[in-house]
C-alpha cells in the first residue's frame, strides 16, 4: 500500500474536521455519495442494457485494489460518506470481499452498499456482510420466472429470491429491489410486486427506462412513465415518505398495511437532477460528473501513482464543469452506450 500524508488521511474524519470542504458544485449540490463501478463485465443479458451480453472488447483493465484504495482515500478526504460498488456485475470480481472491506475502511465512510443482479447472492451475502457491507440493491425485473428469464437471459429467479431471503435472515433491513418498467415485458407484473411487499420487508423501486445510445428502438417500444404508477399508488392509499439524508433520487411510498415500501425513480421528471448527490467513477477510473453527459475526467494517471493529493485536486477542479441537469428529454444520451459501462 502506498504511504499517504497523514493530514490527508485524517481529513475526512468527523473528529479531525475536514481539510477540504465537502464537494459542492456551482448549483449548491453537495456530493457525499460515490458510485464506483468495479467492473464492466456482466454475466446477464438484460434486454434494455446488454441484449447480446457483455462483449469482451479490448478495454483497459478495471482499477486494481491499490488504485481503488487511492481513490477511496481521496473521496473520503473530500467528505464522501457513502460508497456504492456497482458494475457491470460487481460480484463477477473475485476480490469483491476485499473491495467491500477497503471501501469501509477510510475514515468518514459510514455506509458501503452494493448493487447486484443477485446471481450469487445466496452463497456470498454472509461473507460480504462480514467484510462490512451495509446495504444491498438487487435487480429483479419480474416476479414471474419465465418473464424474468426473457428479460435477463437467465432462468434463475428462484435463486435470486432465495438470496434476498438469506440477506433478510442475516439482518439486512432495507433491501432495495430495482425493477425497470418495460411496456412489453413486465407491465402486467406491477400489482404482483405490490402484493409481494405486503409481507416482504423490502423496497421495490420501479425505474423508468432510460434511453442510451444502444437501446433507442427498445426504448421507444418500452417506455412507461412513473407518473401513471404514482397515481395508482395514491389511489390505493400509499403516501409519499420524507427523504432521508442519504436518499437517492427515488420517491418512496409507504402503506400501513404493507411491510415493504414502493419507490419510483423518474429520471425524466423535471426536478430529478436538482437533488443529485452523487458522483460516479467508471471501472477504468474515469470520473463521470453525470450518468448522461460527456464530462469525464480521467483519474487513472493519479491512481496509478498512488497520488491521493493529485486525485483530490483533479476531482475538485472538475466539479465546476458539472452541468445543472441531463438533456435526456431531448433524446441526448451523451456518450453512455449502456448502463453496464457505469453502473446505473
Ligand atoms: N434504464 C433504467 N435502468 C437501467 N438499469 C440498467 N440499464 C437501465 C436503463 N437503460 C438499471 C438496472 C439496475 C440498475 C443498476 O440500473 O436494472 O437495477
Ligand atoms: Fe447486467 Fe445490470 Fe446490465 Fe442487467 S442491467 S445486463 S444485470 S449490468
Amino acid at each position: 500500500m502506498p504511504n499517504y500524508p497523514s493530514a490527508v488521511v485524517q481529513s475526512g474524519t468527523a473528529e479531525a474536521g475536514q481539510a477540504y470542504p465537502t464537494l459542492e458544485d456551482t448549483y449548491g449540490r453537495r456530493f457525499q455519495y460515490l458510485r464506483l463501478s468495479v467492473t464492466e463485465i456482466c454475466n446477464f443479458r438484460c434486454n434494455y442494457c446488454l441484449p447480446n451480453g457483455y462483449q469482451n472488447v479490448s478495454k483497459p483493465l478495471p482499477l486494481n485494489q491499490v488504485e481503488i484504495d487511492t481513490l477511496l482515500q481521496a473521496f473520503s478526504a473530500l467528505g464522501t460518506r457513502k460508497v456504492r460498488l456497482t458494475g457491470g456485475e460487481p460480484a463477477t470480481r473475485r476480490d469483491l470481499d476485499t473491495l467491500i472491506a477497503m471501501a469501509k475502511s477510510p475514515p468518514g465512510i459510514q455506509k458501503v452498499a452494493l448493487t447486484t443482479n443477485g446471481y450469487n447472492l445466496k452463497q456470498k451475502i454472509a461473507s460480504w456482510k462480514q467484510a462490512g457491507l451495509d446495504a444491498i440493491n438487487v435487480s429483479v425485473d419480474s416476479l414471474d420466472a419465465a418473464q424474468f428469464s426473457r428479460i435477463t437471459g437467465h432462468d434463475i429467479l428462484p435463486k435470486v429470491l432465495a438470496g434476498i431471503d438469506r440477506a433478510i435472515e442475516l439482518g439486512y433491513s432495507n433491501i432495495k429491489i430495482n425493477a425497470v418498467l418495460l411496456q412489453q415485458f413486465n407491465v402486467d407484473q406491477l400489482e404482483r410486486f405490490v402484493d409481494w411487499v405486503k409481507h416482504m420487508p423490502v423496497t421495490v423501486r420501479f425505474i423508468e427506462l432510460m434511453e442510451t445510445s444502444d437501446n433507442r428502438v427498445f426504448f421507444r417500444e418500452n417506455r412507461i412513465t412513473g407518473e401513471s404508477i404514482k397515481s395508482r399508488l395514491m389511489e390505493q392509499g400509499w403516501t409519499e415518505k420524507q427523504r432521508d439524508r442519504f436518499a437517492g433520487p427515488a420517491k418512496e411510498f409507504s402503506h400501513p398495511d404493507y411491510k415493504g415500501n414502493i419507490g419510483l425513480i423518474m429520471p425524466y421528471s423535471k426536478d430529478f437532477c436538482a437533488t443529485c448527490n452523487r458522483l460516479r467513477v467508471s471501472s477504468e477510473g474515469k470520473l463521470h460528473l453525470c450518468l448522461f453527459g460527456d464530462s469525464q475526467v480521467d483519474l487513472r494517471p493519479y491512481l496509478l501513482q498512488g497520488d491521493v493529493v493529485g486525485t483530490i485536486r483533479a476531482i475538485r477542479q472538475s466539479l465546476p464543469i458539472k452541468k445543472s441537469g441531463h438533456a435526456l428529454h431531448d433524446g441526448y444520451t451523451g456518450s453512455t452506450r449502456h448502463l453496464a459501462s457505469i453502473g446505473g
